[in-house]
């Protein structure tokens, strides 16, 4: 009889905790095997102790001198935007006129859209990331290509059809009315299917009318285990927008929260510009944070607050925000937060930023148990890291004194070529070089 287990040794990392509020956060096997029955983590742990409690013929694939860990979660990304990244722009409005919605418009054809998807998911699993919440366009076929990409590929994915019914162009408004419509249709056809789950995903206050907010909001409270996703307080502008837009709110989240849309399993990209009172907010309704840094940077909408954010124990993620991000990959993704954090006056170590992207991010979706650390029964969802990926990566790597300093190395000067090998579902989904 075969087994369907498989075993894979290497260092493994994996979190427990976020290491910025408890020791003993992580576990770290130097000389690790992680454990795979079928699609499932079985266990992690030392190579020494598990090794003779495999069943006979089980295979081993041999990674040492790399680093398993979980897959990387990516909680706010726009697939359409993959064509239009790295296109200039003075800020976040001019550069949603002038390049976002033409490119977002060619996503009323299926075939352009289930092109993007493919060449999409192939850049994420090439960086590593397995899980992402990803904005679609305002047309249901955009969704419907992008859940069948992903079915196919069995990855865990969060998605939606963007509903927006004002301030865009004619050729990307919905209604009210069709975008709730549709979007119930939407989460009876893909919510759970397979590995898919559904977002709602108004694309931000200024773009919908309050009668559209309003049924999003009734949405959100009658499939309380569907995800709903948007951006709130990214940049000044944009701030001043949604005061003209809705002058009785206390603040541009109070819009959100009037509608009843601050909620577990909620995602608000960006919160640049927050107050006190919307991070109580935030953190005593159990809505997360998706914090940009490389599109922060690049759209100059400003600086995440770390310190601000901890103080009230706001559920943290980080997120790339391509086309507004400027990479797919985590790693970089993290280089870019450090920068942030630091000009905020956080030093923020590896460890949480690796635990940010991994478990962290499950948290935020309220996925822990499913994804993002390797606890037993969790999906097998894991990425090999390649610290001698680079001729600079294996020179600094080599001369490295803890896991910290290892780490640290592996988030300012990695990328996707750092990324030696993804697994979804158990599964391999990319090899470097292939
Ligand atoms: N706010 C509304 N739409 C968008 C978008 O597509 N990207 C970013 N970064 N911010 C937004
Ligand atoms: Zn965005």
């Amino acid at each position: 009889q075969e087994t369907t287990i498989k075993a894979f040794r290497a260092s493994i990392l994996h979190f427990t905790a976020d290491p910025a509020f408890n020791d003993n956060a992580y576990s770290w096997f130097e000389d690790g095997l992680l454990v795979v029955d079928g699609d499932r983590i079985k266990v992690a742990g030392d190579y020494d102790k598990l090794k003779d409690t495999l069943p006979d013929g089980t295979q081993v694939r041999d990674y040492r001198g790399k680093v398993i860990m979980p897959g990387f979660i990516d909680t706010h990304i726009h697939y359409p935007q993959t064509d239009m990244i790295a296109s200039p722009a003075p800020g976040l409005l001019p550069w949603l006129d002038t390049y976002t919605f033409p490119t977002e418009r060619q996503f009323k054809d299926p075939e352009h859209a289930r092109g993007v998807a493919d060449f999409f998911l192939d850049e994420l699993t090439r960086c590593g990331t397995t899980t992402a919440m990803v904005f679609c366009t305002v047309h249901p076929e955009s969704v419907d290509a992008f859940f069948s990409a992903s079915e196919e590929r069995n990855l865990r994915m969060i998605a939606g059809k963007v509903m927006m019914d004002r301030h865009c162009p004619d050729f990307l408004q919905d209604t009210a009315e069709s975008g709730a419509r549709e979007s119930e249709e939407l989460i009876n056809r893909w919510h759970n299917k397979g590995r898919n789950l559904y977002a709602l995903t108004p694309r931000f206050a200024p773009t919908s009318t309050e009668a559209q907010m309003q049924l999003c909001g009734e949405l959100a409270q009658k499939y309380s285990d569907v995800f709903l996703q948007t951006h709130v307080a990214e940049n000044t502008d944009e701030v001043a927008w949604v005061k003209s837009l809705y002058p009785n709110a206390r603040s541009y989240l109070d819009v959100y929260d009037h509608y009843g849309m601050l909620r577990p399993r909620s995602m608000y990209a960006h919160c640049v510009w927050l107050d006190d009172e919307d991070r109580a907010r935030m953190a005593a309704t159990g809505a997360a944070v998706s914090m940009c840094a490389t599109s922060n940077l690049f759209l100059g909408s400003g600086l995440f607050n770390f310190a601000e954010a901890d103080k009230h124990k706001v559920t943290l993620s980080l997120a790339t925000d391509v086309g507004g991000g400027t990479s797919f990959s985590m790693l970089q993704t993290m280089n870019e937060t450090y920068k942030v954090a630091r000009m905020g006056g956080t030093y923020m170590p590896a460890l949480r930023m690796f635990y940010l992207a991994t478990l962290g991010g499950a948290r935020s979706l309220q996925l822990e148990g499913t994804i993002g650390n390797f606890a037993a029964g969790a999906e097998a969802d894991f990425v090999v890291l390649d610290p001698k990926a680079t001729p600079l990566l294996e020179r600094r790597t080599t001369r490295t004194n803890s896991l910290e300093e290892l780490l640290f190395a592996l988030a300012l000067l990695g990328d996707d070529r750092t990324v030696a090998a993804t697994y979804a579902a158990g599964k391999q989904v990319h090899q470097r070089g292939e």
